[in-house]
């Protein structure tokens, strides 16, 4: 690789090894039209390094040609998308999808994703998306996974996995670029694009730990974050991209901003363009997305000696080191096979395991009286703005979806239980009642379909079915666009007039199911008081309503557990399970204790806990055992626990083992998740779960930042949620 990048950079131009910092947007690119676009003459000058949102194989074909045949040295191109949770087969949204805690089914969605975006001539994805949050006042929580940097971190190495496969010279596999590189999650009052501030201890231990994990797992790339880290924008830190990402992780891939965040730094007050795209180069920015701030700027800074050539030289390097390793040098029309996309693309096979993954990322959060599983006869009113909705099942950053061909929840109930249900379906409300803000998200080809009747009119409605049926499901929460980007909520609670219709569905005494689709936790206490059955379905994706009908019929056990707390009401926020102590913890059992750190209107607790979620079987947990009380130095600690399923269904249970470091050189979380096994249980059976323990699940960044762990006593927890745990305590000496 050296000598072949080596070879090329030799014979390069000044402008030519600045071109390949460039990452304009496809822009005006049409199939036919791609020869005399102004991309097309940029990219016959050299002055393109890559391009995204351009699809299909003939497409990028064309315009591949262009590089490869009409510039001077014929660099080939690199091709990326926005491939967040599959691409035209839709798998739920990240946040759903962290919910089944089984990483081999998000590894093969990430592969699946993969096969098909390459299929169409992508080789590079922006994603993983891995930033840690605990706002959900934040949108773009639904496209990550979660508040926890331990699960988080192994649903990134997942991720990368499945896109980058076992080689990326094959042309099924495509480059991650994990993402926003760093601490997007957690912008202040959860409002997007805001500023990030706090501890360094808090970074390396709550939130660096998934972009490390995609790091060491190989990503290819990193993806700058719009917000700034100690005061100065990622973009153009250089603490952050080159003493932490290189010097201290060995990252040695490439490193290219989000849109436009260089001209961004200059909102930020950072300078003029020619400074901010200096200080971008030098804080370790190899490429440049859609701003053109280093094709218009370097050269006149390295005229001007506020860059150097070994800076140019290193990000040029690194992008072409990324076209190496992608066999774009061998084979430049590697991903366009015009032939694949006919046979790989949106297949039977891969709607099935879509399907299958939905079912396994929905929660079940209550079901009193049993009310599900729901019997295959009789007659269901299935009431909602959310029930016979196609295009919003995919939710937020479906780009390369085919909104139509999903499957709503309507269709669904229809195609599983065919003509042993009849169906009775009514609008009952409007996703908001404010006609403006429903415009802003009933955007990018996921209409909402308003229905402008009287509110009570549109009640009235849903109660005469509801009083024809035996059951009423009902389809309530957000569209698919009131979450992911700019997309902040300050209100976090069910829509007043979905309330309302709920209500009155309730008044009607006939059992009810809600479905609840969301793309962040929602503070739905209201609902936990007074409906019987909540089963949260986040945006499944293509197949949504399919799986959703598999959970509701019983076809599939829901096994899906929370990987983002749900809060009592949004004051509470952020609350998050992996907190610390403080020094006025209020007492076990205690809700308010004056002078104790509480609230005086609300309890400390959570609505649902982090990791917390049912299934229509029980789990009983037998003893906890530990192989020792006491140990010492590298030993291995044995943690097993027998689990039973007590009740009459197969089903499968997440058991997580929590840990917590009793005494630190810093404070420590009062509980912080270090494993966890989905096992599979027949109706009686008994499994006994066990878990190895040593000082490197242990370990912490402590106030040096040295990674190390210390010797002390450390209390053990195992549960099917972070609350409902049994403990036990070891002491372990170094
Ligand atoms: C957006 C997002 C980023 C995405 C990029 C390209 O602004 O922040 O996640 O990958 O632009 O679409």
């Amino acid at each position: 690789m050296d000598r072949k990048i080596d070879g090329l950079m030799k014979q390069m131009t000044l402008e030519e090894k600045i071109g390949q910092l460039n990452l304009p947007g496809a822009g005006d690119i049409t199939t036919g039209e791609a020869t005399n676009s102004d991309i097309a003459s940029k990219i016959k000058a050299g002055e393109v390094g890559g391009l995204f949102n351009i699809k299909t194989a003939e497409k990028i074909l064309e315009v591949q040609k262009i590089a490869v045949e009409q510039s001077r040295l014929k660099i080939p191109l690199i091709f990326g998308m926005d491939v967040i949770h599959g691409y035209q087969t839709v798998f739920p949204i990240p946040l759903g999808l962290s919910c089944s805690w089984d990483m081999p089914l998000i590894e093969q969605s990430a592969r699946i994703a993969a096969i098909e975006a390459s299929a169409d001539g992508i080789c590079w994805t922006f994603s993983p998306m891995v930033d840690i949050s605990r706002d959900p006042r934040w949108g773009r929580m639904a496209e990550g996974s979660g508040e926890d940097p331990y699960l988080g971190s192994e649903i990134a190495k997942a991720m990368v996995k499945g896109y980058q496969g076992d080689s990326l010279t094959k042309n099924n596999t495509i480059m991650a670029c994990v993402k926003h590189f760093a601490l997007y999650g957690a912008v202040e009052a959860g409002r997007d694009y805001n500023t990030t501030d706090m501890s360094r201890i808090r970074m390396y231990n709550e939130y660096f730990p998934p972009y490390k994990a995609a790091v060491d797992a190989g990503a290819g790339s990193v993806m700058t974050s719009f917000n700034e880290v100690d005061g100065i924008p990622a973009s153009g830190n250089k603490w952050l991209m080159t003493d932490v990402l290189r010097k201290q992780w060995g990252f040695k891939g490439f490193v290219v901003t989000d849109f436009t965040a260089i001209n961004e730094m200059t909102a930020h007050g950072m300078g003029d363009l020619q400074t901010v795209s200096a200080l971008a180069l030098k804080a370790g920015v190899d490429m440049d997305m859609v701003g053109e701030g280093f094709v218009k700027t370097l050269k006149k800074s390295l005229e001007e000696g506020k860059v150097t050539q070994e800076e140019i030289d290193r990000a040029c390097r690194l992008v072409l080191e990324a076209k190496y390793k992608l066999g774009l040098f061998d084979e430049p029309y590697r991903y366009c096979d015009t032939q694949r996309a006919k046979t790989e693309i949106f297949t039977p096979e891969h709607r099935k395991i879509a399907r299958e993954t939905a079912a396994q990322s929905f929660v079940l959060l209550k079901n009193e009286k049993q009310v599900l599983p729901l019997p295959k006869k009789g007659t269901i009113a299935l009431i909602g703005p959310l029930a016979a909705n196609r295009e919003n099942m995919d939710g937020t950053w479906s780009v390369a979806g085919d909104f139509k061909k999903s499957v709503s929840l309507l269709d669904g109930i229809r195609n599983v239980a065919g003509d042993k249900v009849k169906v009775i379906y009514a609008k009952g409300a409007n996703v908001v009642a404010d006609s403006a803000l429903e415009a802003r998200v009933s955007i990018f080809g996921k209409p909402t379909y308003r229905d402008n009747r009287p509110a009570d009119v549109m009640i009235r409605e849903a109660v005469n079915a509801a009083r024809k049926a035996d059951v009423v499901v009902a389809a309530l929460g957000e569209a698919a666009e009131m979450s992911g980007e700019s997309s902040s909520m300050s209100h976090i609670e069910l829509p007043e007039n979905q309330r309302e219709l709920l209500k009155a569905l309730l008044k009607t005494g006939k059992p009810v199911v809600m479905v609840l689709f969301n793309g962040r936790p929602m503070a739905i206490k209201w609902e936990q008081e007074h409906v019987p059955t909540i089963l949260d379905a986040w945006f499944g994706g293509t197949e949504a309503g399919n799986a959703i009908a598999d959970v509701l019929f019983g076809d599939v056990n829901p096994s899906g557990k929370l990987t983002a707390t749900f809060p009592q009401n949004m004051g509470q926020v952020p609350i998050f399970y992996n907190h610390k102590n403080t020094g006025r913890p209020l007492p076990k059992g205690k809700w308010f204790t004056k002078f104790r750190s509480n609230y005086l209107d609300v309890s400390n607790a959570p609505l649902y806990p982090f990791g917390f979620g049912l299934s229509y079987t029980t789990f009983d947990y037998g003893k906890l055992k530990l192989s020792s009380a006491s140990l010492t130095g590298n030993e291995t600690l044995t943690v097993s626990v027998p689990v039973t399923n007590s009740g009459n269904r197969e089903g499968k249970e997440v058991v997580q083992l929590y840990i917590r470091d009793m005494v630190g050189s810093v404070t420590r979380p009062v509980k912080e998740l270090k494993g966890f096994q989905k096992i599979d249980l027949k109706a009686g059976e008994t499994k006994t779960v066990t878990f190895h323990i040593t000082p490197d699940d242990l370990k912490f960044y402590n106030y040096d930042l040295n990674y190390d762990w210390e010797p002390g006593d450390f209390e053990i927890m195992v549960g099917g949620n972070s609350r409902d745990v049994q403990t036990s305590t070891v002491n372990w000496k170094k």
